[in-house]
């Protein structure tokens, strides 16, 4: 289990996480839903250790990180930051093989090759194995950033907002793979997603941060409702519900103002 307690990150006035805890269960797929500038990035960002909080712990199996510990701390993360563009002259299978630097040492055995072509093959990648990343499009460059995460056989995955350039196709292999393997090799998976129903669809946990609160958490059907997305976005929808129990949300053609969605008057935060 991934712990988060009492933690509080600002930078200046701008408070992104005020007396914030939450933990977050092995083998579940755990999304991070909220308004743009809310802080989900840099949240992600002070679990990996980037940014230091002013206060608060983070413990992953009872191991509490610390300045001291942050390479062993960040062994157990495969992580995909938001927005990441790859500029070096590598192929595909080579990129997605950095996913195992720890292990590559001096030489590159056979299986290790394999593994990197299977995770490949896994998310139909695998006719790009020898091109040159630069020449990716935007879709394609996710997909290896994602395929080098699951490379790391991390305990934690990170992943902020890893579907943002896919197409339907490729938004559905990644988060389907995704959750297969969370559950299959007993991950914690955090991810950061804008779109309500990918999120209402593949989170096993949904946590909705907004003004330095978490002001929802839990299974997507039980906390998803208008009241709760008009507070968090100023945006009306409706909600309905598929044969599966899984919500969906449905939005209408906007007629209100830019910018009201600050208003967080009618929210209570989760304690
Ligand atoms: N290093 C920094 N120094 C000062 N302010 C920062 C820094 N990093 C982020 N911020 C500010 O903190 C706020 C939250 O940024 P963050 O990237 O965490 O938001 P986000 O919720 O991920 O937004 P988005 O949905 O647009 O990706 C923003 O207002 C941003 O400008
Ligand atoms: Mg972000």
């Amino acid at each position: 289990m991934l712990e988060v307690s009492n933690l509080s990150l600002a930078f200046g006035d701008l408070v992104l996480a005020d007396d914030m805890s939450f933990r977050l269960n092995t083998g579940q797929t755990h999304v991070i839903i909220g308004p743009n500038g809310t802080g989900k990035s840099s949240l992600l960002k002070t679990l990996f250790g980037d940014i230091r909080p002013q206060k608060g712990s983070i413990q992953f199996s009872g191991e509490v990180f610390n300045v001291k510990n942050v390479t062993q701390w960040r062994r157990q993360f495969g992580y995909m930051p938001q927005d990441i563009r790859l500029d070096v002259g590598l192929s595909v299978l080579e990129v997605v093989l950095l996913g195992q630097l720890n292990a590559l040492s001096l030489k590159l055995g056979d299986s290790l090759l394999e593994e990197a072509l299977f995770a490949l093959e896994q998310i139909g990648l695998v006719s790009l194995a020898n091109q040159d990343v630069r020449t990716l499009s935007g879709g394609q460059c996710q997909m290896v950033l994602f395929a080098q995460a699951l490379m790391r056989k991390p305990k934690i995955l990170m992943l902020d907002e890893p579907v943002s350039a896919l197409d339907l196709h490729f938004q559905q292999v990644m988060l389907n793979h995704l959750d297969q393997q969370t559950k299959a090799n007993g991950w914690v998976s955090l991810m950061i997603l804008h779109d309500l129903n990918l999120a209402a669809q593949y989170a096993d946990n949904l946590l909705v941060l907004k003004g330095g609160r978490l002001v929802a958490q839990g299974a997507p059907a039980d906390i998803l409702t208008p009241q709760l997305i008009k507070d968090v976005y100023g945006v009306n929808v409706d909600i309905e519900f598929d044969g599966g129990g899984v919500p969906f949300v449905r939005t209408h053609r906007f007629s209100g103002q830019a910018g009201i969605h600050s208003n967080t008057s009618q929210i209570k935060a989760v304690s």
